[in-house]
């Protein structure tokens, strides 16, 4: 039997973000306002978060279960990174219509100091999704890159951490969510404890 031909490159890319906006339309048509926005904004947090772990975890998974599955992974890193984004984007439309629609709502129990860390996750979002095209990335060079999307990559890894920290009191899936994300960053620690070993161990022989 010939094996799956799943799509790549733009085409994964096109699926991935058709699928979100798809499911967001889904769950908006589900429930009448405000209960849909704040469904949908939850839902779109949660494609983002499927997303962002594919990109995060893809080089350590390489390094750590080496296989056909992990190398694809990484090659389609970058349009996993920007499905990602793409969903994020939504998540964000879908924030502000929240607030301007129902400000009391979207207001009660947020200050502008609680919304810091995700704002900031947003800036380093954009500098991400900028910067994963060729131009841009050779303004870059290399190294300022490198730097950019490793720190980028840790601080929403961060933002996610906080997220769901906050609401494991509400119990549901935030324990296992939390779980989730602190596996990743532990994964991530031990791929890189790994790859220093592997290259101090070339340089010993
Ligand atoms: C990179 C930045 C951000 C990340 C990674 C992020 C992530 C998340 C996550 C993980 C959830 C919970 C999803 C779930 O229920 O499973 C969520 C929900 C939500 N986020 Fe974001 N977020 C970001 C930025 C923001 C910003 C800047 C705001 C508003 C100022 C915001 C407003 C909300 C709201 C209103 C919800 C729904 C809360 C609820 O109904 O319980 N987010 N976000």
């Amino acid at each position: 039997m010939k094996p799956l031909a799943l799509p790549s490159g733009w085409k994964l890319f096109t699926a991935l973000a058709g699928l979100t906006l798809v499911m967001t339309a889904v769950v908006l048509a589900s429930q009448p306002d405000p209960d849909s926005l704040r469904s949908a904004i939850r839902a779109t947090a949660r494609s983002s978060f499927a997303l962002f772990l594919l990109a995060f975890l893809a080089s350590s998974l390489v390094t750590l279960l080496p296989g056909t599955v992990s190398r694809r992974i990484l090659q389609e890193r970058r349009c996993l990174g920007l499905a990602f984004a793409f969903s994020h984007t939504v998540h964000g439309l879908l924030i502000y219509r929240y607030a301007q629609q129902f400000p009391e709502l979207f207001w009660a129990g947020r200050t502008l100091t609680s919304s810091l860390p995700g704002s900031v996750g947003y800036l380093f979002l954009l500098l991400l999704t900028v910067t994963s095209f060729n131009a841009p990335m050779r303004l870059l060079g290399g190294r300022a890159w490198r730097a950019l999307h490793s720190s980028g990559m840790w601080l929403l890894a961060a933002v996610f951490c906080l997220s769901f920290y906050k609401r494991i009191p509400m119990g549901g899936w935030y324990p296992l969510a939390f779980a989730l994300m602190f596996s990743a960053i532990v994964i991530k620690l031990t791929a890189r404890l790994a790859r220093q070993q592997r290259r101090n161990a070339q340089a010993l022989s």
